[in-house]
């Protein structure tokens, strides 16, 4: 299969999954289930669940096996998305190409669509076929990356400094939590669906560190082209736009490295490259 195939492949099938894994609540719950079913719906990259059923395959699983790890790690995500647009927290009206959720639900069915997400991801994640030690190493997964150790431990970095880091060390500290967590949970889950063992474990992770933190200068470079983030504490504002680039290219080729762990790598190393020049 072409690599853009299979990343479309996958897509769809998370897409597909994704629908019928959100609840079905009857008309006195509308609201809230339109407002779930908004976010989570809308066109996201949806890489994170990608990493989930990649790395399910390239450790010798079943991708299917993998989806309710994949949709659950994806409703976590699209949570913290509607969170962080609130008004209280980055104030913005689009997402997705589309209005933000408080944008079209008000700002309390945000709220209640993302601790919604939230808690349904939990859900999700328990109805896997797996043996019953994988879905609890998955579900812990899920839990550390998305706490006070992982994205939200990033997130309230981010918001007590408001923006403004001290140094270039405690950038990279909020960085590998805010963006890195979940992007490393994404290659974690895959390989505890597959029942690999710690050393697949290692270098999934050493994978997803480096996507993780060339996502997100990524995404810095992205907001600077677009003039956001402005006064806030970026790669590109420490080191400059060059440097910047040069250290995307630097962890691609790290993460190159720690794929061809696995036997079948080529996807995770051109998803690598993929990612590392993306434009949304
Ligand atoms: C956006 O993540 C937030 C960051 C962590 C940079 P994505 O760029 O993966 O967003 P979607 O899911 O494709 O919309
Ligand atoms: C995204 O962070 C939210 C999380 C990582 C939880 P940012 O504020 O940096 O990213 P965008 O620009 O809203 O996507
Ligand atoms: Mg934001």
């Amino acid at each position: 299969m072409e690599r853009t195939e299979r990343l479309e492949a996958y897509a769809a099938a998370v897409q597909e999954a994704l629908e019928r894994f959100l609840p079905a609540a009857d008309d006195s719950r509308a609201r809230i289930r339109d407002a779930m079913r908004y976010s989570l719906l809308s066109p996201g990259k949806r890489i994170r669940p990608v990493l989930v059923l990649e790395f399910c395959r390239v450790a010798g699983g079943r991708p299917e096996d993998a989806m309710p790890f994949a949709c659950a790690l994806e409703m976590i995500h699209c949570y913290s998305l509607i969170h962080d647009d609130l008004p209280c927290m980055d104030n913005d009206t689009l997402r997705r190409g589309k209005p933000t959720n408080h944008v079209v639900y008000g700002e309390d069915f945000a709220v209640l669509a993302g601790d919604g997400l939230l808690t349904h991801a939990f859900s999700t994640a328990l109805s896997s076929a797996l043996p019953p030690e994988r879905t609890l190493a998955a579900v812990r997964t899920l839990a550390d990356a998305a706490g006070v150790d992982g994205m939200l431990g990033g997130q309230s970095v981010d918001v007590q400094n408001d923006g403004r880091l001290a140094s270039f060390d405690a950038l990279a500290e909020m960085y590998a939590m805010k963006t890195g967590a979940l992007l490393r949970a994404g290659a974690r889950l895959g390989c505890i669906a597959a029942g690999a063992g710690e050393d697949a474990l290692a270098a999934a992770d050493r994978y997803a560190s480096a996507v993780g933190l060339a996502f997100q200068i990524r995404d810095d470079l992205l907001d600077l082209e677009q003039d956001e983030a402005i006064g806030k504490t970026t790669y590109p504002a420490l080191l400059g736009v060059p440097a910047s680039r040069a250290r995307i290219d630097e962890l691609t080729k790290e993460a190159a490295c720690a794929a061809r762990f696995f036997a079948d790598p080529d996807f995770l190393v051109w998803l690598a490259f993929y990612l590392a020049g993306r434009d949304v």
